[in-house]
């Protein structure tokens, strides 16, 4: 299965590097911001017309809704975010990944996260640890707050229903730094290879974070929802992903949930 999946997010990916040279359709979903393409549905069912055909009783959870409505997590799921950074891959043409993650009964076998451009594929398997390209990715340790680089975006900064203002303040005065790069999957990458030490997202969705659970269960990264809850993936959830204890202090000190 494996295999399997590698293989494919290789030609699905080889397959959105080519598009690149034919015109782009750009539609809106829920808000002007909220963007979708040809390659985005294209690449999704390209995925579910290949899984079909080698697990046929398999099911699948993808963000453009060609695959199967999901209302439990019973047997195998493969759970699908063809672009994830479809802006990005509209305007920055880099920057956007395929994540994917094949759960059962609940459980993460498999985690995927796929940098399209770079060629960079981190992978894990349950048990087993996680890998960046053929490299074994090593446990992580824990980090200090005051020293860590945080991934959020503007959503943090402008006024919202999730959080009180006043924490988040003084978390961005604690910090080193914090970037934003529009990725969810990319992001969760970037925590789980030590390159950040958190992520946070007030509002993601299962297909956002599936693959990257499974890789940060393998590399000792904490992720919860920002109330300190396991992840629901029936649903959209707060979320982040850190080193332990940045994860810890975060939430202890800094993040409160409205
Ligand atoms: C989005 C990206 C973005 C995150 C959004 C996601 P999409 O996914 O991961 O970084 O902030 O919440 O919806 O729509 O590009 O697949
Ligand atoms: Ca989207
Ligand atoms: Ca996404
Ligand atoms: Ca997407």
């Amino acid at each position: 299965m494996d295999k399997f999946a590698k293989s494919l997010i290789k030609e699905a990916a080889g397959r959105i590097r080519s598009s690149f040279s034919s015109e782009l359709v750009v539609e809106s979903k829920s808000a002007a911001n909220d963007l979708v393409t040809n390659i985005d549905k294209e690449t999704e069912q390209f995925f579910i017309k290949q899984i079909k055909k080698e697990f046929p009783d398999q099911r699948i959870l993808g963000e453009e809704g060609f695959g199967d409505e999901i209302s439990h997590l019973n047997g195998y799921i493969w759970i699908l975010d063809p672009i994830d950074g479809t802006m990005n891959f509209i305007h920055q043409k880099k920057n956007f990944a395929i994540s994917l993650g094949i759960y059962k009964d609940g459980v993460g076998l498999l985690g995927y996260i796929y940098n399209v451009m770079d060629d960079d594929l981190i992978s894990a398997t349950l048990g087993e640890g996680a890998f960046f390209n053929d490299i074994r990715i090593p446990l992580l340790t824990d980090g200090l707050l005051g020293q860590a680089i945080i991934g959020i975006n503007t959503s943090w900064v402008l006024p919202n229903k999730y959080l009180e203002h006043e924490g988040i303040v003084k978390l961005l005065q604690k910090v080193r730094g914090t970037r934003s790069y529009g990725s969810a999957a990319i992001e969760i990458g970037y925590v789980v290879t030590g390159r950040l030490d958190a992520y946070m997202s007030m509002r993601l969705s299962p297909w956002d974070i599936a693959g990257g659970m499974v890789i940060a269960n393998e590399v000792g990264a904490i992720v919860t929802t920002l109330s300190n809850h396991p992840i629901n993936l029936l649903v959209q959830n707060t979320f982040i992903v850190a080193r332990p204890v940045v994860h810890s202090e975060i939430l202890d000190e800094y993040v409160r949930v409205k």
